[in-house]
C-alpha cells in the first residue's frame, strides 16, 4: 500500500474491462500531468458489454478494494459498461475513502449544454444501451434533447482485434451508422471508451454533418474540477509521475494495443483479481 502524508500525492485509479479505458487515462494525463494514475484493465473479464449487470457490480467492486489499497484518493470508472451497471454501487461501496468518477454524468450535462432541444445520437455496448441510463439521464434534465441510441456490439471485438482504419472496419462502422434510428442527427456520442480509436472513420463517413463527440476531455475535465475543489490537485515539480498499469490477464497482445490506445509504450503487470 502506498502511504503518503499528502492526500493529494496520492493517485488516481482508472478501470476499464480492459485497455479501452487507456483512451480516457490519455485525456487525464494530458489535462493533468502531475497526477499518478494506477490503471486497472479487467481483460479477464473482457468484455463487459455483453456480461450482466451483477456480474459487472462484482468485478468492479473487486477492482474497487485493488485501487483503494493503492491509496486512490479519486476512482475513475473509465468504462461506460461498468458505469452503467456499477456507478451507484461503487460510490457506496467507496464511501468517503475515494471520490468516484463514471463516464455518464459528465457527458449528459455536455450534452444537455450544447445540444438542447436537439436530435442527438449515442452508440455504445448491448449493456449500456441496454440500461437505459443516458436517456432516463438525459430526459431527466428536460432540456428536450432527442436521443437516439444504438447498442453495436461488433465495434468493441473488432477494435480488440485491431481492425480500426482499414475496409473490414469501414464496412462494419458504416453499417451501424446507415442505421435508422441514427438518421437526422446532429452529434454523435462515442459511449463506449475504445471508440475513440474509430473516430477519424466516423469522421469521414459524416464528412462534418455529424459532430463527433469523444467524451475523454470532458470526463478529464470532470475529474481535474472535482479534485481542485477539493484542494487535491497533486503538486507540481520533480520528475513526471511513474504510473502503473495492471491486468487481470497478460497477453502479449494486449500489451502491444496499450500503446494505441494510450499513445505512448505501457508496460502492463498481471494483477488476477481472484487468486
Ligand atoms: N470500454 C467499455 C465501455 O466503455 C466496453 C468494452 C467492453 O465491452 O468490455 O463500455
Amino acid at each position: 500500500m502506498t502511504t503518503s502524508s499528502d492526500p493529494a500525492a496520492r493517485p488516481i485509479g482508472i478501470f476499464d474491462s480492459g485497455i479501452g479505458g487507456l483512451t480516457v487515462a490519455r485525456a487525464v494525463a494530458q489535462r493533468l500531468p502531475h497526477e499518478r494514475l494506477v490503471y486497472f484493465g479487467d481483460t479477464a473479464h473482457l468484455p463487459y458489454g455483453e456480461k450482466s449487470t451483477a456480474a459487472i457490480q462484482a468485478y468492479s467492486v473487486k477492482i474497487c478494494d485493488v485501487l483503494l489499497r493503492q491509496n486512490c484518493k479519486l476512482i475513475l470508472i473509465a468504462c461506460n459498461s461498468a458505469s452503467a451497471a456499477a456507478y451507484e454501487l461503487v460510490r457506496e461501496y467507496v464511501g468517503s475513502k475515494a471520490i468516484v468518477i463514471g463516464m455518464i454524468d459528465p457527458v449528459v450535462s455536455y450534452v444537455g449544454q450544447h445540444y438542447a432541444g436537439r436530435p442527438v445520437g449515442l452508440i455504445g455496448t448491448k449493456q449500456t444501451v441496454g440500461s437505459n441510463i443516458y436517456r432516463k439521464k438525459i430526459d431527466q434534465l428536460d432540456l428536450g434533447v432527442d436521443l437516439h441510441a444504438l447498442a453495436t456490439p461488433l465495434l468493441v471485438p473488432m477494435i480488440e482485434e485491431g481492425f480500426f482504419n482499414g475496409r473490414v472496419s469501414e464496412e462494419i462502422i458504416r453499417a451501424y451508422l446507415a442505421h435508422d434510428e441514427l438518421q437526422h442527427i446532429e452529434s454523435l456520442v462515442l459511449a463506449c471508451t475504445h471508440f475513440p480509436l474509430i473516430k477519424p472513420q466516423i469522421e469521414d463517413y459524416y464528412q462534418g454533418r455529424v459532430a463527433v463527440l469523444d467524451p475523454s476531455d470532458v470526463v478529464a475535465a470532470t475529474v481535474a474540477e472535482a479534485l481542485a475543489a477539493r484542494q487535491l490537485l497533486a503538486p507540481a515539480g520533480g520528475v513526471g509521475p511513474a504510473h502503473h498499469f495492471y491486468v487481470s490477464d497478460f497477453t502479449r497482445s494486449f500489451e502491444e494495443s496499450t500503446r494505441i490506445f494510450f499513445g505512448q509504450e505501457v508496460q502492463l503487470e498481471h494483477y488476477p483479481l481472484w487468486e
